[in-house]
């Protein structure tokens, strides 16, 4: 027995910051933005807005989709790298928005490959028998971490969340492969040094910034190609596949220069990849379902597409996940 995605869902911020309105906050231009990086728009939560509400808002859409009530869900597996509250993490108000009484859940922490790591773990556990229907959500409230005098980070993220039902399915027609890895030697390339165990909140690390998200980008750049690389062969090993059966390219929507490299590197057909991020950004553990459910609704994925999802992140994670649609 393996699993199958049987449905989705995305949701993003209303509200909607252009290249433009960032040149009001710092020193930088929508030419530059979009050279370096390819982003155009990013939506962010407003000022008080829950970030617990876009997890429960794509979680309910990808439920809608699928007629399955929220009493028949075995489990909810919530991906973030920044949660509502360290502690509990998010997942027990994404559950309680959705309606849900007494179903397991749990955070999963896995840098921007939370999402991808999710499906594998989802996908392990139903094969196992030991749930039936999960529910993955990949949600992320960036805005919330960002430090805005630091030109380098700040033009780079946006808000928001998406969502995949996942059920039990023959093996061999939904997830058909997969490959994690981590780099255990980049934890630094990408981190928020305070607010954690190791360094708690005190004046000083506010004063000293250490509650906003850090990032290495040139040694993330480097990285990050040659481990979607890696994975994506990897994944494909896994499922008895080669990038000829491939219908589908879902990359990490990091930055258009990194998921170009990744193209040329395998050699891929442009046109079969799927980029959201001039419109959403990066949305970390949330760009991967939200491409997707975009994709799916847009028609642009159909019914038995082999599609592969691969991405790279803090820690430093990396991997893909096969499926078939
Ligand atoms: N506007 C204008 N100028 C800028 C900006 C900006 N927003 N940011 C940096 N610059 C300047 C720098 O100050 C530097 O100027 P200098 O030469 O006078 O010192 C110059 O532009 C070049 O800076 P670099 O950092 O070398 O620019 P680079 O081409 O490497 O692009 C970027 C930076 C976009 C961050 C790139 O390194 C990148 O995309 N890295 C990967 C980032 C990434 O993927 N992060 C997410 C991974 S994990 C996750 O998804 C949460």
């Amino acid at each position: 027995m393996g699993s199958r995605i049987v449905s989705s869902g995305s949701y993003l911020p209303a509200r909607c910051l252009t290249n433009a309105d960032l040149e009001k906050v710092v020193d930088t231009s929508d030419e530059w933005i979009v050279r370096r990086t390819g982003i155009r728009t990013r939506y962010h939560l407003a000022e008080g807005e829950e970030p617990a509400v876009m997890g429960i808002e794509a979680g309910k859409r990808a439920l809608a989709q699928s007629d399955a009530s929220p009493e028949s869900v075995d489990l909810l597996i919530a991906a973030t790298n920044f949660p509502d509250m360290i502690c509990p993490g998010s997942a027990p108000f994404i559950a309680a928005g959705l309606g849900f009484d007494q179903t397991p859940f749990f955070d999963l922490k896995a840098g921007c490959s939370g999402f991808v790591y999710g499906l594998a773990v989802a996908d392990g556990l139903i094969s196992s028998g030991m749930y039936k229907r999960v529910l993955l959500i990949g949600h992320e409230a960036l805005s919330r971490v960002t430090d805005w005098s630091d030109r380098k980070t700040c033009v780079l993220f946006g808000d928001g969340a998406g969502a995949v039902l996942l059920e039990p399915a023959p093996a061999g027609t939904g997830v058909l492969g997969s490959a994690l890895y981590g780099d255990n030697s980049k934890a630094f390339l990408l981190h928020l040094p305070a607010g954690g165990t190791k360094s708690p909140a005190s004046h000083s690390t506010v004063d000293e910034r250490g509650h906003y998200l850090r990032m290495e980008g040139a040694g993330v750049f480097r990285s990050a190609v040659p481990m979607m690389e890696r994975a994506t062969r990897g994944a494909l090993v896994a499922a008895s596949l080669t990038l000829a059966d491939v219908d589908w390219l879902i990359p990490h929507q990091a930055n258009l220069r990194i998921i170009d490299s990744l193209i040329k590197r395998l050699k891929f057909d442009r046109e079969r990849v799927v980029v959201n991020l001039d419109r959403v950004a990066n949305t970390s553990t949330a760009s991967i379902p939200i491409a997707l459910d975009e994709a799916l609704r847009q028609g642009r994925i159909v019914a038995g597409s082999v599609v592969v999802l691969t991405a790279f992140g803090a820690g430093a994670t990396y991997g893909a996940v096969v499926i078939r649609t």
